[in-house]
């Protein structure tokens, strides 16, 4: 099987109709010729399913906490509405897309993360499911939802969950599009190479690295470290093919 590439996009860019369709655009030409896997998060919409639905939030740090019924709201979005609707639109482009998450197939396991509820971080990967469908010819399109220790559901921020299913894999590329540049410096510009870890964490302690940014850029190196051939953050606005942006170095 050709080695594989994931690409994992975030809620900000789902939510813009026409960048979404640009890159899907893009995510269907490549699936074609080479195995290709999707990851997906969806912050925005999970916020408006929660506020709709009325189901109230903790914040633990600046991070949600997610309780039984907020997990319930998490995984119907994430799982359903939003997998669906993107399996829905790449079938309409002529891929054969499977939706899962991280809990079917065994494909993720992640460990709970204290004080935040349903929140865990991969703590272990089976690829073996998407082997199997990359070498059908299909497209697997995952979920950043996991299983517990106990089988139950848990949120996995969807930068750590590509980048550790790029790590199981040993994925010749994981990309990150996202709805800026790369990573910009402290006046806007992108900085085109990230070359070690301290230059790294130098970035996020003098704040010229925050929010999203901040695992995104970890989760990043992460990989890099497990064997991913090249980890880039690129525009997703530009597309998938354009790879204007950012990449990290071990
Ligand atoms: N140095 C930086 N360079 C680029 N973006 C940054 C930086 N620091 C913080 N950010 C923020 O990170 C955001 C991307 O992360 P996030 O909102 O989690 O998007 P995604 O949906 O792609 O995960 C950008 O929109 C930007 O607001
Ligand atoms: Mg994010």
């Amino acid at each position: 099987m050709k080695k594989a590439w994931v690409v994992k996009f975030g809620g900000s860019l789902l939510s813009d109709d026409g960048a979404r369709r640009g890159f899907l655009k893009d995510a269907a030409a490549l699936a074609k010729k080479r195995a290709l896997v999707l990851v997906h998060g969806g912050g925005p919409e999970i916020n408006a399913a929660l506020d709709r639905m009325g189901v109230k939030s903790m914040w633990v740090n600046g991070r949600r906490v997610t309780d039984e019924e907020a997990m319930g709201v998490v995984e119907m979005v994430l799982s359903g509405q939003v997998n669906k609707r993107l399996v829905g639109e790449l079938s309409r482009l002529g891929v054969k897309a499977v939706g899962l998450s991280g809990r079917d197939g065994g494909l993720m396991t992640a460990k709970p993360v204290p004080d935040l509820g349903r929140v865990g971080t991969p703590s272990k990967v089976d690829p073996s499911v998407l082997k199997t469908l990359l070498a059908d010819g299909f497209l697997p399109v995952v979920s950043s939802v996991a299983s517990g220790p106990g089988g139950e559901a848990l949120n996995v921020n969807a930068d750590e969950a590509a980048a550790a299913l790029a790590a199981a894999l040993k994925a010749e590329r994981l990309i990150y599009l996202t709805d800026v540049p790369g990573v910009l410096d402290a006046a806007k510009n992108t900085i085109p190479v990230v070359k070690t870890r301290k230059d790294l964490e130098g970035l996020i302690a003098s704040g010229v690295i925050t929010g999203g940014m901040i695992p995104k850029t970890r989760s990043c190196r992460e990989a890099i470290k497990k064997g991913v051939g090249e980890v880039d953050i690129v525009d997703g606005r530009a597309g998938l093919l354009e790879m204007k942006g950012t990449r990290l170095l071990p």
